[in-house]
């Protein structure tokens, strides 16, 4: 007897699209989204804010301790969306600076942030029926996730999408060489420090999404979901 809605896990490197999907497969699926990068993020954003250097374990232990991370359904005419809340403020817009994304492998790097956080993801999972997002879902926050994708693309078109993203968004133009070297030293971080790095589950389907448009990515994860579901 199955006790719980499947779990679908989606992990991958920086900038292949994860968040844009999972958003759409939990959308489309009527599912709860889960962002765990978001939370490693909001942690970041508030040790900088503390003026805490990023090495120094005791402190951010002391700081991941008293903290309280929150996400609130927020509904506007136009659009529906989720808002991260660390010690009840709002940092959706912040988390997601330049400083905080230089800083966020070095702070999702220590055990006890990890400990901390994973522990608190595995809660929001564990009746099922969510689409979660991050580096180690399927290796580490849920082993036993029904479904497990595993999203990629070339640091090149990586680089090209990000470029378009901040083009849309007004915030300028950044080279191309530039954005590669940010995403690839992020990738080498991610997947290389001690605990749960990043890694393909071995029982993950890898998406390679060079070639493909969102709408194809998301058509493909609903079917995997769906057959799960209803074998
Ligand atoms: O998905 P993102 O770019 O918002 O994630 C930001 C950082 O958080 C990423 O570089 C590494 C860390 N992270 C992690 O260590 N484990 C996760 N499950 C999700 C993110």
């Amino acid at each position: 007897l199955r006790t719980r809605k499947p779990i679908l896990a989606i992990d991958g490197p920086a900038g292949a699209g994860k968040s844009t999907v999972a958003r759409r497969v939990a959308e489309q699926l009527n599912l709860f989204y889960l962002d765990t990068g978001a939370m490693y993020r909001a942690l970041t954003w508030l040790v900088l804010q503390s003026g805490i250097a990023v090495d120094d374990e005791p402190a951010i232990a002391e700081l991941v301790s008293q903290s309280h991370i929150e996400f609130k359904d927020y509904e506007s005419d136009a659009q529906r969306s989720k808002r991260i809340f660390i010690n009840d403020r709002d940092v959706t817009e912040e988390i997601r600076d330049v400083d905080v994304t230089a800083n966020v492998s070095a702070i999702s790097a220590h055990a006890i942030v990890r400990k901390v956080l994973v522990k608190q993801q595995q809660r929001y999972g564990s009746s099922g029926g969510i689409v979660i997002e991050g580096r180690d879902i399927g290796t580490c926050v849920f082993p036993d996730a029904e479904v497990k994708i595993f999203l990629t693309a070339s640091v090149q078109e990586r680089a090209r999408r990000r470029q378009q993203d901040l083009k849309n968004q007004g915030k300028g133009e950044i080279s191309l060489d530039e954005l590669e070297q940010s995403i690839f030293e992020r990738d080498r971080k991610d997947s290389t420090r001690a605990i749960s790095p990043l890694r393909k589950a071995d029982d993950a389907i890898e998406i390679q999404t060079d070639h493909l448009s969102v709408d194809e990515v998301v058509g493909a994860i609903v079917r995997l979901y769906l057959e799960k579901l209803d074998p």
